[in-house]
């Protein structure tokens, strides 16, 4: 498994951006920006991560791996990647926002070091492309919380 950076169509990795965020709405407004980088196996794309930096702190703002890849340590390298990308860019930290309902982000994240920031509540609404209804692990989407993995104190 290698993971380097994405140049190609990003229309292509609609369907990763999917697993990530339940909104089209919401993927249509930064599906193009910042950094793309890909997890590939034997030439097939298993996994992405999207990184937008301004200035100094950089936000991990889509990450998925193929559902039939998970659990073997994929999203891990592009974690990795991401974080050396930032240590190479001189960013001093790494933002990621996920649903309070996955219980299974919050875990992933936590595993590669990031802390939690922030809640903000009832983030995930109608008028931002969350219909009423979705569920998570038996809990309402309602709220999104932060995290970040800080880079500055890093020798
Ligand atoms: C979140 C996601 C990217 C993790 O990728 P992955 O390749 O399965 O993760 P890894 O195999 O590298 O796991 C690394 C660690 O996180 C843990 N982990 C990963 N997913 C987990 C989950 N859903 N629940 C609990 N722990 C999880 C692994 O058990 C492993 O723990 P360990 O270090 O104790 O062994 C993947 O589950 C996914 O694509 N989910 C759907 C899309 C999504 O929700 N994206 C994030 C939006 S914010």
């Amino acid at each position: 498994m290698l993971v380097d950076r994405y140049v190609g169509d990003r229309a292509l990795l609609r369907p990763l951006f999917r697993e990530a965020d339940d909104s089209e709405q919401q993927i249509d407004t930064y599906l193009d920006l910042g950094a793309v980088f890909v997890a590939e196996d034997d030439g097939e794309i298993i996994g992405h991560l999207q990184l937008i930096t301004a200035n100094d702190t950089a936000e991990l703002k889509s990450m998925a791996v193929a559902e039939s890849r998970r659990g073997t340590g994929v999203g891990r390298a592009l974690v990795q990647a991401a974080l050396e990308h930032c240590r190479q860019n001189t960013a001093t930290r790494l933002l990621v926002a996920t649903a309070a309902a996955d219980v299974g982000n919050l875990r992933f994240y936590q595993r590669q070091g990031f802390r939690v920031l922030r809640v903000e509540r009832d983030a995930f609404v109608a008028s931002t492309g969350y219909p009423d209804g979705i569920v998570i692990d038996g809990i309402p989407l309602r709220d999104r919380v932060w995290l970040s993995h800080d880079l500055s104190g890093e020798s």
